[in-house]
Formats: structure tokens, C-alpha cells, sequence
């Protein structure tokens, strides 16, 4: 057996004395904080970054292919093909029992839309895309909107304000503030242009797993929830609607969220490093 050395960790810790310090001091005021596992090592966040990477080239390539008259199978299609070529995996693909490689959400869809060949992509139309990554066991995800031909002033508002709703979250994401002052910030600007924040879905820890802890909420308010600490990785993705933040759940697949009201509903999505002295944008 080997000799224990005097003074050495034996909780092997990724993170600096002084955030450790941090910890100990809000852990004693009673301030909720992340469990340890969700604090990154550098060799997580190296694949976390490689599979960012991929993930955000494939936003890229999707971007340069959307067009009217498409379907959204071939969109799903396109992601299959593009992640596989690069060495990874489409997340969502099986993932607890989702049928495809990608979301794609039109118009009143929140969320979650199962990409079909008889969906096809019309003037007018605006659709978010989400596409989540695993390379080397190490997930990302995000998501953008794209506007199909000529879309209404209206829903070009929806669409630009719902991306600053993302910016503004992604800026507030800061070391040793609350997720409480990102979910307030980005209803304050969401409220303020009349629309309204859903509730009933939120952004997530992602890096070793797709979905995991915390929530991040994108409404709510400042000063509380979990503590952010250097080392988190999670996803801001504001579901940003017209009217009313009611939505509901397609009985027919059980996958599709829809709003309530029919009307639009726009999402971005990025994830972000939280940093000793801010954030990097992992994905965007
Ligand atoms: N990509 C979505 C997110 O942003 C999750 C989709 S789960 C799926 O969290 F199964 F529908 F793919
Ligand atoms: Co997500």
C-alpha cells in the first residue's frame, strides 16, 4: 500500500483554492450550490469543447441549407448525415425514445417538433432548430430560429427580441451570482416588448450528460436560486411567446409542445463555461 503523503487532496477537486474558499463561506450562509461532480475537470471541458465545436459547424451548415420548400425530414436528415461524418452522435436520436436526430419547431410549436417529410417549410414561416451533440461521450446543444422567405414585421420581432432575450441571459451568466438574476433578466426584456417567457420548459446543466442539473429558468427572480460557480456548463434557451406562456403537450406523438393561444413561439439557444471572472459561449 501507498504511504499517504502529508497534506495531499484526497478528494480530487478541479476548481482553485479561492473558489473552494467561496464554496465554504456561501455553504456556511446557507446559499444553494451546485454538487461538485457538475463543476468541470479540464479534461471534460476539452471534449465538451471538441463536441461544442461540431455541434455549432453544424448550425453553421444547417444555415447555409434551409430553404422554403423543404421538409423538415430533410433538415433531420442533413444533421444525421453531417454529425456522423464527423465522428459523433445526434443526441436527441433515441433519446428517451425520441424518434429523430433533431428538433424542429414552426410557428406555434414551442419545442420538441419532430421533424416528418410531409412538413414542409413555407413563406412566412419561422422555425427554430435544435440540435444537441455527443463526441467522445461529451454532449452540447444548441439552438437558432431561421425565417423562410417573406415573414411578418410581427414575427421578425418575435424572433430578433427572443435573441436578445438569449444574449441578455448568456451576459448575465456570471461566477458567483444567482441563476435567479438570468431568469429575471431575461423576463424583464421579454415582458417589456409584450410577450410572455414559458414556463413549463428550461435550460439544463449539459457536458456529461445531455439534461442535467440545474433547471435554469428563464423567468423568476433576482437574488435567487442556485449560486453559480466557475466550472458549471449549462444551456440559456428562452421559449419566448406571442401571447400567452400557456402550452401543451401533442397527445398524438407526446413529444410536440404547442402554445395554447396558436400563436408564434421563438427560441435560441447557447451554452456556456462559467469562468472564474465570467463566461465563455460554448455554443451558440
Ligand atoms: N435539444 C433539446 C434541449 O434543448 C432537448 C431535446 S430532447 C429530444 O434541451 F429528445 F426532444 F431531442
Ligand atoms: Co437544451
Amino acid at each position: 500500500m501507498k504511504k499517504l503523503i502529508k497534506g495531499a487532496r484526497f478528494t480530487p477537486r478541479n476548481y482553485s483554492d479561492e473558489v473552494e474558499a467561496k464554496i465554504q463561506q456561501y455553504k456556511h450562509e446557507g446559499v444553494r450550490l451546485p454538487q461538485r461532480h457538475l463543476l468541470r475537470t479540464e479534461e471534460q471541458l476539452a471534449g465538451i469543447r471538441e463536441s461544442a465545436k461540431i455541434n455549432t459547424a453544424l448550425l453553421d451548415y444547417i444555415s447555409e441549407n434551409i430553404r422554403e420548400g423543404m421538409s423538415t425530414a430533410e433538415i433531420d436528415h442533413m444533421v444525421y448525415c453531417f454529425t456522423t461524418d464527423h465522428d459523433a452522435i445526434p443526441a436527441p436520436f433515441m433519446y428517451e425514445g425520441y424518434p429523430k436526430s433533431v428538433c424542429t419547431s414552426i410557428n406555434d410549436v414551442v419545442c420538441h417538433g419532430i421533424p416528418s417529410t410531409k412538413e414542409i417549410l413555407k413563406s412566412g414561416d419561422i422555425v427554430n432548430v435544435d440540435v444537441s451533440t455527443i463526441y467522445k461521450g461529451y454532449f452540447s446543444d444548441a439552438s437558432r430560429m431561421f425565417m423562410i422567405g417573406e415573414v411578418s414585421p410581427e414575427m421578425k420581432r418575435l424572433v430578433e427580441v427572443t435573441r436578445e432575450c438569449r444574449d441578455i441571459g448568456v451576459r448575465m451568466a456570471q461566477p458567483w451570482t444567482r441563476l435567479g438574476d438570468i431568469g429575471a433578466a431575461i423576463q424583464e426584456h421579454a415582458e417589456k416588448n409584450g410577450y410572455s417567457v414559458v414556463r413549463d420548459l428550461c435550460g439544463h446543466g449539459c457536458g456529461v450528460k445531455f439534461h442535467e442539473e440545474p433547471d435554469v429558468e428563464h423567468f423568476g427572480k433576482r437574488g435567487t436560486g442556485m449560486m453559480i460557480v466557475p466550472g458549471m456548463t449549462f444551456t440559456i434557451e428562452p421559449m419566448i411567446n406571442m401571447g400567452s406562456y400557456e402550452v401543451f403537450i401533442d397527445e398524438a406523438d407526446g413529444w410536440t409542445v404547442c402554445t395554447d393561444d396558436g400563436l408564434p413561439s421563438a427560441q435560441w439557444e447557447s451554452m456556456v463555461l462559467i469562468t472564474e471572472n465570467g463566461n465563455e459561449v460554448l455554443t451558440e
